[in-house]
């Protein structure tokens, strides 16, 4: 059986999630803007779901926009605010180790002329308040930072980078993609204009997020088509989809203390296992000591390689990742590990272990068991 420790990519689907999707697929499968009562009752189904995130997430109904995923939900922020301001200015503030439906979307309105400054991080993965201070021009419309780094973990000082953003009165987007259902948000009282969610990061469906848009705030739209989500986000709702991201999000929430003792647990388990094992110098942890996501926990093994690594751990049915996209056979060495200027030993044996609802400290036991014998064998070369 897998030991299945890679959850930053993607969950399971929580089988009340499941339960909630279900009779939609079979029952309320009108098009929630037919008029007819299978219209008005999927309707009031995407309602329903509405009404319940913005009561988990601390702000109003219709200040969240479904889309279909966290990719969809910044490709809508950044370019749909980039198009609403374009008369204010072309300047746009991001990081380099932003996610690449950040950093592929500024880079394609740099070929629209616009300009786009990527911030240093600092070893730890975190951005220097006072280089971006710095960087803000008059023309500077939006900045856009992640909440917690889906690689490493490291969470940005996130309201600090709001109030700064206020003040000049520039727009601020968050992706919060891995922090959803993980930290306490209360929207309406953050100074945040824009923040990007995912259900299947949370034992959602895949294909749905969601666009928190604060009041204020009047973004182009991106998609063009018909007048769902207030002219906001064209295209059919996702009404199945609507309904399970707002499942999941309740139960998330719902366990979210109890989740982070478990995680902070496992997370403490491994790293001691494996230091007593190999050497704590042997296994660095990559990432911010104090301020992580305590569901993802990035390990360095010098000297072995990434790709090594998860392959060993694969063939002994335990999947992991490593931050790096699979081009041709052959990991990449991760740019977020690359921004964080990590020696070459570090970046090109990373690998990213992610906590999920069903990892249990035996699976981590395990786990810890494998590495530990996988490193010896390459070390001693048997
Ligand atoms: C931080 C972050 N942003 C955005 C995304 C993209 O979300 P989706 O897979 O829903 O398009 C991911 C998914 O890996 C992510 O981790």
């Amino acid at each position: 059986m897998t030991i299945y420790l890679d959850h930053a990519a993607t969950t399971p689907v929580h089988p009340d999630v499941i339960q909630t999707m279900l009779p939609i697929y079979t029952h309320s499968y009108g098009n929630a803007s037919s008029t007819h009562s299978a219209g008005r009752e999927a309707r009031s189904v995407v309602q329903r779901a509405r009404d319940l995130m913005a009561s988990l997430l601390g702000c109003a109904a219709t200040q969240l926009v479904f889309t279909s995923g966290g990719t969809e939900s910044n490709n809508m922020a950044i370019l749909g605010a980039a198009a609403a301001r374009s008369s204010l200015g072309k300047h746009i503030i991001t990081v380099q180790t932003e996610h690449h439906a950040v950093l592929h979307t500024c880079q394609h309105l740099e070929k629209l002329g616009y300009e786009i400054t990527y911030l240093d991080v600092d070893n730890n993965g975190r951005i220097d308040l006072k280089q971006l201070e710095e960087v803000i021009r008059p023309e500077t419309i939006l900045i856009s930072v992640m909440y917690g780094n889906n690689e490493v973990g490291t969470i940005q000082p996130i309201v600090k980078i709001g109030e700064l953003a206020r003040s000049k009165g520039i727009w601020f987007h968050v992706d919060a993609v891995q922090a959803l259902g993980v930290i306490e948000l209360s929207l309406s009282s953050l100074p945040i204009d824009l923040m990007s969610f995912s259900a299947h990061k949370i034992q959602g469906p895949k294909g749905i997020g969601a666009l928190y848009i604060a009041k204020h705030i009047q973004l182009e739209p991106i998609l063009h088509g018909g007048s769902q989500e207030r002219k906001r986000r064209a295209g059919t709702e996702n009404v199945p989809g609507i309904a399970g991201f707002s499942k999941a999000l309740q139960i998330f929430i719902e366990h979210r203390y109890e989740m982070q003792q478990k995680m902070e647990k496992l997370r403490i388990e491994m790293v001691t296992r494996l230091q007593k094992q190999l050497g704590s110098e042997q296994v660095v942890i990559n990432g911010h000591p104090t301020d992580y996501l305590p569901h993802i926990l990035n390990i360095s093994f010098p000297g072995i390689s990434s790709e090594t690594m998860l392959m060993s751990l694969d063939m002994e049915g335990i999947a992991a990742a490593s931050g790096s996209a699979c081009t041709s056979g052959s990991l990449e060495v991760s740019h977020v590990l690359q921004a964080m200027k990590l020696s070459e030993q570090v970046t090109a044996s990373a690998v990213r272990f992610s906590f999920g609802s069903a990892s249990s400290l035996q699976d981590i036991v395990t786990c810890a068991e494998k590495i530990v014998t996988i490193v010896n064998r390459i070390r001693n070369n048997y």
